[in-house]
């Protein structure tokens, strides 16, 4: 059964509106807006002739509602988990963090590109069960940026995330806004993911059909949500959009044009504006990293075009006859970002990406440097400090690698001989370095880390002291076990 394509509205997710003033003010003499927001299950109307399907959510919405939020200005979130007590998702109990009748419904949010202190970034381990609640600060001290929140539940989050459980966090400031970019309804964001849903509409998640151990290394969807939606449409008027765009996939890169190569721009990545905006026709994301997209569909009145994923059509876009006069601009540089001379680093880590097969022979372990989670943080660079991480990739995967509560640079890419590095630890480059594409030229906080390759980014580790995350975002590979905590140590006195 083909689904009829183009018969829902594009949703724009409901902004999330703070329910109080802190009555004291903070150390800079302002009031925190606090918000609360319920993580709750609910049925979610992804196509017009499909049942609802049921989702976890932030306060009953997929995505959840979108945090519009002033660099400088902190706010605090009451994050309160009001989901059932039991997963409707394959629960695996022997991944890392679980066993057998642990808790399997857990939760706990992190801001993903926020720079949060530890005690409210979501550490994986952080989780609480149904009931509880927690309240997290978040003060917003970086430029501005296109940010997400998702779950991030040690042994589940792949699992929550797939259920629904992400939204937008926008940072802005007085730099973005003086450029006048498109803002108002010319401002959308565009939470995209795969999901595959069965002939009753439901979400299923496969497992692998080895009895009590249903994790899976490898998933594909057979449907792409946008907001929410399947193969929904938005009407634009001839004029500027600016589009914010996240991968939410658990695993699929998202490879998008817009029907027929049409030229777009990208005005910023992860972490904030480009230097200047990119010209693109097509643009791969890797999951959980965004683009903030201007679109001129000016020249386009009256016509009627699709957005596409691999050349297959996943929105239509209907463009209209003038209405009102754009005073938007897309100015020709956006904001300086400064390239870190490789010298200010202090420490270069080499830091290698494996899959292993368990002794057991049956499933495979996926390991950030050969090394499980549990074992003591290696990775400990000192606050304020720059280093280099060589990301050395011996599988045959590209593995979107993040890293929490920074910021960095690509520095580029080298393919090695992968059978000289795995059998005599030495590596020998086999290929020229290439430096990043153009529209990776400004800062990140994921890397796709091409297989056979070493890839090298610049870290300023600023922010704050304590124990954080970096992992690779497929989320399937984070939970077994391609995730390890991380350390920033105080600066020695
Ligand atoms: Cu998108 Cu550890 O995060
Ligand atoms: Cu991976």
């Amino acid at each position: 059964r083909t689904l009829a394509r183009y018969v829902d509205a594009l949703p724009v997710p409901p902004k999330a509106a703070p329910t109080r003033q802190w009555p004291l003010p903070d150390e800079h003499g302002q009031r925190i807006p606090h918000y609360r927001v319920s993580m709750n299950e609910a049925e979610v109307q992804v196509h017009r002739d499909m049942k609802p399907t049921r989702m976890w959510t932030y306060d009953g919405s997929h995505p959840g509602p979108t945090f519009d939020t002033v660099s400088g200005q902190a706010i605090s979130v009451e994050w309160v988990n009001n989901l059932p007590s039991e997963h409707f998702l394959p629960v695996d109990y022997t991944v890392c963090g679980m066993k057998p009748g642990a808790q399997s419904v857990r939760n706990i949010v992190h801001v993903h590109g926020g720079r949060t202190p530890a005690a409210s970034d979501g550490y994986p381990e952080d989780w609480y069960p149904p009931g509880e609640s927690k309240t997290a600060h978040y003060p917003n001290g970086q430029e501005a940026t296109t940010l997400w929140y998702h779950d991030h539940a040690m042994g589940v989050s792949r699992l929550n995330h797939y259920a629904g459980m992400m939204g937008a966090f926008l940072i802005r400031d007085e730099v973005e806004a003086a450029l006048g970019l498109p803002n108002g309804d010319q401002e959308i964001p565009l939470i995209i993911c795969d999901r595959y849903f069965s002939p009753e509409g439901q979400l299923y998640y496969p497992t692998s059909g080895i009895p009590g151990h249903p994790w899976i290394s490898e998933f594909r969807g057979n449907a792409i949500m946008i907001n929410g939606k399947l193969y929904p449409y938005l009407e634009v008027e001839p004029r500027k959009y600016r589009f914010r765009v996240v991968n939410g996939s658990n695993q699929r890169f998202l490879r998008l044009a817009l029907g027929g190569k049409r030229p777009f721009h990208q005005i910023g990545s992860d972490q904030g504006l480009l230097s200047a905006p990119v010209p693109m026709t097509e643009i791969l994301l890797a999951p959980a990293e965004r683009a903030d997209l201007v679109v001129d569909f000016a020249d386009w009145s009256h016509q009627t075009f699709t957005l596409t994923n691999d050349g297959h059509a996943v929105m239509q876009l209907r463009v209209g006859g003038k209405t009102h006069r754009d005073r938007s601009q897309m100015p020709s540089t956006l904001r300086p970002v400064p390239r870190i001379p490789e010298a200010q680093a202090v420490r270069t880590r080499h830091l290698t990406l494996n899959d292993y097969m368990r002794p057991t022979g049956d499933s495979m372990l996926m390991l950030l440097n050969g090394t499980r989670w549990y074992a003591e943080p290696t990775e400990d660079p000192e606050l304020g400090s720059v280093e280099i991480w060589n990301l050395i990739n011996l599988t045959e995967d590209t593995h979107p690698i993040h890293l929490h509560l920074v910021r960095f640079q690509i520095l580029d890419r080298r393919p090695i001989d992968m059978y000289l590095y795995e059998n005599h630890k030495k590596l020998r480059y086999v290929g020229p370095s290439q430096g990043p594409a153009a529209n990776e030229v400004g800062w990140k906080d994921v890397v796709q880390a091409h297989p056979g390759s070493v890839t090298r980014i610049i870290v300023p580790f600023d922010g704050y002291p304590g124990r954080y995350v970096w992992h690779c975002h497929i989320w399937e590979h984070a939970a077994n076990e391609m995730m390890r905590p991380y350390i920033v140590r105080p600066p020695a006195a």
